[in-house]
């Protein structure tokens, strides 16, 4: 049987892309980023997980106006780099798992999710950052991945509570798949930020930290949260944390902390990262 053992929250800033890319992780400014990801990166060695479920938002990437999918999963084979104006990173190409990818799909529509199911696309900062955070360099990933999309840049986006949601019956179908498979799930994006407007530049330490300590443990306050207060809180682009509680939800009802790591600043963001377990109460 499948299973869910971890869940990891990580930003996705594109810049740290760049560090890794041209060899700058050591450089003054980005080393206490890295160093938060140290121990992150031993523990994926050990536990060798078979397939991430990664969370995270296209940014007019794969996905334009032309067509805005709330929740997209990908079920294809691969997905290559994509080209965000300077040339695709130098990234290997992502393995999709389109088995548990479909068997996932079908769950989930079955459970009432109306999922867009992504065959072809390419992937962004969104998912290949985190990936390089976690691993650093391979000449391959080591693991397939799932990517598993949200709509967070073009209103009407989805409530914290329905990710949430989301996140239980993405466990429900993960545990109903019969292959033996060590999953994860990661939720990326966040941490306080704005990019434009009179507010650019917006950081709230304090905010992200309460947000951090709601997905410790047994409480899920964090699924009422409502746009505004991540708006008004944490910048128009705080609102990808929305996409760590699809993360949550998938852990159950109690968490564990493994390792948290919290930094200012980087680029115009907070880098906030965590790794949970799940905990049978
Ligand atoms: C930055 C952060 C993001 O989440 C993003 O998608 C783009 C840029 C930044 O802080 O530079
Ligand atoms: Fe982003």
């Amino acid at each position: 049987m499948a299973r869910i053992t971890a869940g990891v929250a990580s930003s996705h800033v594109p810049l740290l892309g760049v560090a890794v890319d041209q060899g700058k992780t050591q450089d003054d400014y980005f080393a206490p980023i890295f160093a938060g990801y140290d121990w992150t990166r031993k523990w994926e060695e050990e536990q060798k997980p078979n397939v991430v479920i990664l969370v995270y938002n296209d940014h007019a990437s794969a996905f334009d106006m032309k067509i805005i999918p709330t929740f997209a999963i990908g079920c294809g084979e691969t997905y290559a780099s994509a080209d965000e104006g300077f040339g695709p990173r130098p990234v290997p190409d992502v393995e999709g798992h389109p088995d548990l990818a479909w068997h996932i799909a079908q769950s989930l529509i079955l459970d009432e999710f109306d999922m867009t199911i992504i065959n072809e696309m390419d992937v962004d900062h969104g998912l290949t950052v985190p990936l390089s955070m976690m691993f650093g360099q391979p000449e391959k990933w080591p693991v397939k991945v799932i990517p598993l999309a949200v709509n967070v840049v073009t209103y009407p986006v989805p409530t914290g509570n329905r990710c949430w949601a989301l996140g239980e019956a993405i466990a429900d179908a993960v545990a109903s798949f019969p292959e033996d498979l060590n999953v994860q799930i990661w939720g990326t994006g966040g941490m306080s930020h704005q990019l434009q407007g009179p507010r650019a530049g917006l950081l709230n330490r304090e905010w992200d930290n309460r947000f951090m300590d709601l997905l410790i443990g047994e409480t899920d306050e964090a699924r009422e949260i409502e746009h505004i207060e991540y708006i008004r809180e944490t910048g128009t682009e705080g609102i990808e944390m929305i996409m760590w509680l699809i993360m949550r939800g998938a852990l159950g009802k109690k968490t564990r902390a493994l390792h948290r790591h919290y930094h200012i600043p980087c680029s115009n963001t907070a880098i906030g990262h965590l790794v949970l377990e799940p905990e049978s109460s």
